[in-house]
């Protein structure tokens, strides 16, 4: 008997479950133990991904195995790298995969986002494709491999993200009868970008060693079905049902769109903990326009700042009247395509502020500084528009939490089409391309990619 033949995928999670034996595998861990000051300090990392899985792990009190990227992370773990957790009240356990700074360089900064980040991303003139990266990334998969075999019996594991593409079939070489799951958060471009990306054919034929595959978007998983029909021949796709069987194995593969946790979003929005922001009089009495990004490529953010440009050259009426306030979070600054990106953002705010500012007014401001939740969904709540603008994004939270976070309020969300949220709020919307910096918005009306849903989470 093959394993496609041992009960339905809901019966095996169910069961895998109910044992509570449940393993989940990210990048990113979910408390950073770091020296400050002497004493060790426990941080939570930013990013929507160790936030939403944090709460089901607690509930699960299974194993979260990531890789302890802290500088105390190993002074508070046990032999094994295991630390329990959350510190104040701990339910699960974290076990912690130490890497060396050649295994962050080639895995993590090399192959997962100097290659797959943008070719996934649909950026392939930005892809760096070095082997010896890859060679890291399939030792660090090992390393992960390991660590999940080790401690799993026939339970469930569920990878996070692209640092995962070779884990799944390392794992089920060892262990048969376990149930693995992946959730992959970026898009999944079509085969002819994704082959460019060596070897490409390894990643989608590992990515079939799990049983359920998980993209935002039905586009995503459609791209996906398309890349295995080329990549692995022998394997079997059924389109309808979106199963691949491959391997004595049957991978399911769906979207579920990632959601926000709407209600307390609202609940923290309604305690209007405005921040004190060094700018704030500036924003009194004014049109906010909001934009909260990790500074990413992928954001679409200097093309933003070029089209509020245009705007402001073409209506002289909103200069004085409209604030842009961006908010903008470090990331991957190791990266030279990233440093790029600040400098692009810089000059480009600088310029825009250069042109039109006035003795009272400013006509974007920068926010760096870290803000508590209900400070930021508090800035969401009473800004009259969001600007949501990447040239290519997975999902993208922000546009969610910027509805819940709305409560009473009318403002309006500017959406690129190509945002996986598009795939949801296209239709409430007013729908951007973000590449055309003079355009005027498309009407909303008939552009979602697909039918609305109406269980979109917000
Ligand atoms: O969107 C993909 C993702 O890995 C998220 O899960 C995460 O919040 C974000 O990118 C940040 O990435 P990093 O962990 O590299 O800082």
């Amino acid at each position: 008997m093959t394993r496609s033949q041992q009960g339905t995928l809901s019966e095996r999670v169910t069961d895998a479950l109910s044992d509570r034996d449940l393993t989940v595998v990210s990048n990113r861990q979910p408390y950073a133990h770091d020296y400050d000051d002497g004493e060790i300090s426990v941080s939570r990392p930013a990013g929507g991904l160790t936030a939403g899985l944090d709460p089901v792990m607690q509930r699960t009190e299974g194993t979260w195995i990531a890789w302890g990227d802290g500088d105390a992370d190993f002074e508070v773990a046990d032999e094994d790298g295991r630390v329990r957790v959350p510190p104040d009240d701990p339910s699960y356990t974290l076990s912690r995969v130490r890497l060396s700074e050649e295994d962050v360089e080639g895995y993590y900064y090399g192959y997962s986002n100097r290659a797959l980040w943008p070719i996934c991303h649909g950026m392939i003139g930005t892809a760096r494709c070095d082997g010896r990266d890859f060679e890291r990334y399939r030792a660090v998969n090992r390393r992960f491999a390991d660590a999940v075999v080790e401690q799993i019996d026939e339970g469930l594991v569920w990878f996070q993200d692209y640092h995962f593409g070779l884990a799944p079939r390392m794992v089920r070489e060892s262990a048969e009868d376990a149930v693995l799951a992946q959730f992959w958060h970026i898009p999944w471009p079509t085969w002819d970008t994704f082959r460019i990306c060596p070897p490409a054919e390894a990643i989608v034929s590992s990515l079939l060693a799990n049983d359920l595959l998980v993209f935002h978007t039905r586009e995503y998983v459609h791209n996906f079905l398309e890349c295995v029909a080329e990549a692995v021949p022998e394997a079997t796709v059924d389109r309808v049902s979106g199963t691949v069987r491959h391997r004595g194995n049957a991978t399911t593969v769906v979207a579920f769109p990632l959601g926000v946790d709407a209600a307390r979003i609202g609940e923290l929005a309604e305690r209007d903990a405005w921040p004190d922001l060094e700018a704030r009089h500036e924003l009194e009495d004014r049109t906010i326009a909001l934009g909260v990004d990790r500074l990413d490529y992928t954001k679409g953010i200097p093309e933003r700042i070029y089209a509020l440009e245009r705007f402001f050259e073409d209506h002289p009426d909103q200069r004085g009247e409209l604030t842009y306030v961006q908010k903008g979070t470090g990331s991957r600054e190791e990266i030279a395509a990233y440093q790029h990106l600040q400098e692009r953002v810089d000059r480009a705010i600088d310029r825009v502020n250069g042109r039109f500012e006035t003795d009272d007014w400013q006509p974007i401001v920068r926010v760096e500084e870290h803000l508590p939740k209900e400070e930021l969904y508090a800035l969401y709540r009473h800004s009259d528009l969001a600007l949501v603008t990447p040239l290519r994004d997975g999902m993208n939270l922000v546009a969610k939490e910027f509805v819940a976070a709305q409560l009473d309020r009318r403002g309006v969300l500017l959406l690129s089409e190509f945002a996986g949220a598009h795939e949801e709020l296209g239709d409430d919307a007013v729908t951007i391309n973000p590449y055309d910096t003079q355009g005027s918005p498309t009407p909303s009306i008939g552009r979602s990619r697909s039918p609305r849903r109406s269980d979109a989470s917000a």
